[in-house]
């Protein structure tokens, strides 16, 4: 009988209150699979009194997760602090440095850090797993990494934060604004300490930062992320955009284009009857291409104690078990540094106008897109409010650059009412 995997675990929140539940609750399931014994030695958080519906006094504790994370009676440390630097950083760094494991639920840390930790990471023969980072439940990085390592992955698309995606639904089918969706997903508790993080899709875009990264073998490039929230997504569009056949969704798209890697966190038109367009409520989905697999679409939970304690066991099953992968799926040091490309693949685009009443003025705003060479595929216009008319209109594949100048032209057609609403048309 091998001898037991002992954890340390820093961060008690709700996810870490999950985690201990599972070891404590599933301990003949997990040595069943595992072919031994998971057991936590200690445990560290800001508040020792707290109460966290689980007991805790089993367990060693430590003030400072550095300390827990150098423990000798750990091999696993499992970081569930949060933050890109700060506490989480340090503990990380020292319990690699001390040829410790560790499993991390920390997106900002890995986006921001992930090249130098999978680095230190491999030069002290540790692994470093971070399943319960992207989508929660869904177990998004081990089939990326693994699952489907055979394939050259096409794309890779996810709507990957589920308070935006609970919010715009809302909007939608509650015909609520966007400040009144946005307090109602406050009052439920759904938004970060920082909504920002949600709402400016930073949250998500470090997310698919690291999908980028297992995608195509490139050093993860946060920054390069092309990053657009959802504050300005109005209850209009989200009507007109119906009306037309799509949603509105928070995108992350990326793939490797001739230009370079593209990588997108933005609202994005998707058709209503695709598996994204169907996504309700605060659930995730990932949708991955791969030359050989196909589609792949994964739905599922994307936070939550339940989901994410999931996807933190599950890395610490797959280091019980022996299974040792490279943070990336490739060594750290033969990631690439990908160049940037921005918007660089032609798309479908939507584009809302209010227009003058008067004669010629569609003739003018046609004549803008023609001249920039973007084509009309289909429109729409609705009655006139206040002697202007809305109109809707979807563009023929075009490049963000060329739409960029019709935008930029169609002020001097002294037709159009205020500025045009454009969003991207991501075909499914
Ligand atoms: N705040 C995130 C969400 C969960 O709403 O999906 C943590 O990444």
């Amino acid at each position: 009988m091998s001898d037991p995997l002992r954890l340390g675990i820093a961060g008690l929140g709700t996810v870490g209150a999950g985690v201990v539940k599972i070891v404590r609750q599933k301990s003949v399931l997990l040595e069943a699979r595992t072919g031994r014994g998971i057991a936590i030695s200690a445990v560290s958080a800001r508040n020792r009194e707290k109460d966290r519906g689980v007991p805790l006094t089993d367990y060693g504790w430590e003030d400072d997760p550095v300390t827990l994370a150098t423990r000798d009676d750990v091999d696993v440390f499992v970081e569930l602090v949060g933050g890109s630097d700060g506490p989480a950083k340090a503990a990380v760094e020292a319990a690699l440095k001390a040829g410790k494991d560790v499993v991390t639920a920390n997106k900002a840390l890995l986006a921001h850090h992930g090249q130098a930790l999978a680095q230190l990471a491999e030069d002290n023969g540790c692994v470093l797993r971070f399943e319960a980072a992207v989508a929660g439940g869904i177990p998004v990085i081990k089939a990326l990494t693994e699952g489907l390592a055979a394939n050259d992955i096409t794309r890779v698309m996810g709507v990957m934060n589920g308070t935006c995606n609970y919010i715009l639904t809302r909007m939608e089918s509650g015909g609520l604004s966007y400040a009144e969706a946005f307090a109602e997903a406050d009052g439920l508790g759904f938004l970060e300490a920082d909504p920002e993080l949600d709402v400016g899709g930073i949250d998500a875009a470090h997310k698919l930062s690291l999908l980028s990264a297992i995608a195509y073998g490139t050093q993860v490039a946060f920054d390069a992320v092309e990053l657009e929230g959802i504050g300005r997504v109005s209850i209009d569009d989200i009507r007109q955009a119906s009306d037309m056949g799509y949603k509105i969704k928070l995108l992350g798209v990326c793939r490797m284009t001739g230009r370079g890697l593209e990588q997108s966190m933005s609202p994005c038109l998707v058709p209503a009857s695709s598996p994204l367009g169907q996504l309700e409520g605060g659930t995730n989905m990932v949708v991955i291409e791969g030359d050989q697999v196909g589609q792949i679409v994964m739905r599922g939970a994307g936070a939550g104690e339940g989901p994410t304690a999931s996807a933190v066991m599950g890395d610490v099953v797959d280091i019980a078990r022996g299974t040792r992968v490279t943070t990336f799926g490739a060594p750290a040091s033969r990631l690439v540094q990908a160049t940037p490309a921005k918007a660089a693949t032609p798309a479908p685009y939507y584009l809302r106008m209010s227009l003058a009443d008067k004669p010629g003025a569609l003739a003018k705003v046609a004549s803008a897109l023609g001249e920039a060479g973007v084509s009309i595929h289909r429109m729409r216009q609705y009655d006139h409010v206040d002697n202007a008319a809305p109109v809707l209109i979807v563009t023929h594949k075009t490049t963000r650059a060329a739409l960029d100048a019709a935008l930029d032209a169609i002020p001097a057609t002294g037709v159009v009412q205020g500025d045009p609403v454009a969003l991207r048309i991501e075909q499914v």
